[in-house]
């Protein structure tokens, strides 16, 4: 039973007594009658007055300081006022959705910037953090490009995914695989301590290492493995944490999606990782994908990752289609958009949702994947397609916190 009455427990209110209605004519009250009119005169008025305060406000009227209405011509409404709601709306707010990000889109696009700074509240640099372009020459910084994507999260309240720290194909020419182990071990070292110190308390989190593992699961064959052996991976993390003990540190790979053999090496890589105190905070599944294909279990597999403790985080997801495009194949893109968003609202652990890039005008995958186009949530003319449709559905599905069916939007 709960603390409610319902309408028929209560104690029926006697009914007020019913006056009756004055004759039509000559009646006492007839004297009445101008101060009803004058009544239904100012009612009308009323009336009147806030239809058109309505249509002020429908329409963008603004008020001059004189208090004078602006001729009747409908303006183009602020931003705030008529932005339909984007995915940074209704994602939940333990979920960060972010969107790569291109410093050439941001510098020469002014719809790219106005979509990157309101359907995300989170940026990861496409390109501006890999040590290739930020440290062109020895102890050469160009900050340039990593610090106006930076200063553009700030501006739109957007938190900054750091990536990466060592990538598999952007370490710089002058690192030279003569050297010793000593010497690689403090040019790595010092790089990583560079980047994220300048960063400290502004990136949240951190790509440390990228792809480090093979397709077949085993650590990948790199200049660093075999100089510094596999101990590198610890130390890397050791040295982000030292130099900005905030931020969240992620290892990184592709291929981990589902349950696969180098998903089945990375959970023990990180197992082993955690065991031996490395300060891993997180995984990052980049699920890049292809509109045909489906990774396997990706629930349970996310899962199995959390129970090691670690946050787990949809980092580069983009879902590429074999040209031509049809509505039949973004309609089987936006199904697996959709489940990728469902997979992460279903573990707790999963920190963030981040799509590499929000438009095909500026999507990698043409370059890379020839014969692949078409791969992201906006088209190329910033026009929403049903990926992104599905997307902005999946999340009015939440349920809100109070338990009164689906949440915002
Ligand atoms: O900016 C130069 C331009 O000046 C020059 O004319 C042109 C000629 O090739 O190159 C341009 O730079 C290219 C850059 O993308 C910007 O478009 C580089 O050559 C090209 O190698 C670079 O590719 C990037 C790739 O990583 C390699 O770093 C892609 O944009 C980027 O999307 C891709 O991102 C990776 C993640 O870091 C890791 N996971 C996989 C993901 C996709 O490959």
């Amino acid at each position: 039973m709960t603390g409610r009455v319902s309408m028929q427990e209560r104690e029926p209110t006697p009914p007020a007594p019913v006056a009756p209605l004055p004759p039509a004519v000559a009646s006492p009250t007839a004297a009445r009658r101008p101060r009803r009119a004058v009544l239904a005169v100012a009612l009308v008025l009323v009336v009147v007055a806030l239809l058109a305060t309505g249509l002020a406000v429908a329409y963008g009227i603004e008020r001059t300081s004189g208090d004078r209405a602006q001729p009747a011509v409908p303006t183009v409404p602020a931003p705030t006022v008529s932005r339909p709601p984007a995915l940074r709306d209704l994602m939940p707010p333990t979920v960060r959705v972010g969107s790569a990000a291109d410093g050439r889109g941001m510098s020469l696009d002014a719809g790219y910037r106005e979509l990157l700074g309101s359907e995300f509240d989170a940026i990861t640099p496409e390109n501006a953090m890999k040590w290739a372009n930020l440290e062109p020459s020895p102890d050469v910084y160009t900050w340039a490009g990593a610090d106006q994507l930076v200063g553009f999260a700030e501006q739109h309240d957007q938190s900054v995914y750091g990536h990466t720290l060592l990538g598999r194909t952007d370490v710089p020419r002058w690192v030279d695989p003569q050297w010793s182990a000593d010497q690689l071990r403090a040019v790595l070292r010092d790089h990583v301590t560079a980047v994220v110190s300048r960063y400290r308390g502004r990136v949240w989190a951190w790509d440390v290492i990228n792809e480090a593992l093979d397709e077949d699961g085993s650590l990948r064959d790199t200049l660093w493995l075999r100089k510094l052996g596999p101990g590198y991976i610890g130390e890397m993390f050791r040295w982000a944490h030292a130099a900005d003990p905030g931020a969240r540190l992620f290892i990184n790979d592709y291929g981990v999606e589902g349950r696969t053999r180098k998903a089945d090496a990375l959970l023990e890589l990180v197992r082993e990782l955690r065991r031996a105190g490395v300060p891993v905070d997180g995984v990052g599944f980049q699920s890049h994908l292809r509109w045909d294909e489906r990774p396997r279990d990706m629930v349970g597999n996310l899962r199995r990752f959390a129970k090691l403790g670690v946050s787990v985080a949809i980092t580069e997801l983009d879902v590429r289609i074999a040209l031509p495009e049809t509505a039949a194949k973004r309609e089987r893109q936006a199904a697996l958009y959709r489940q990728v968003l469902q997979a992460c609202l279903a573990v707790p652990a999963c920190v963030s949702f981040t799509v590499w890039g929000f438009t095909d005008a500026r999507s990698w995958i043409p370059g890379y994947h020839p014969g692949y186009g078409a791969a992201c949530i906006f088209d190329a003319a910033l026009v929403p397609k049903p990926a992104h449709v599905a997307l902005m559905d999946q999340l009015r599905r939440i349920p809100s916190p109070t338990g009164a069916g689906p949440g915002p939007g």
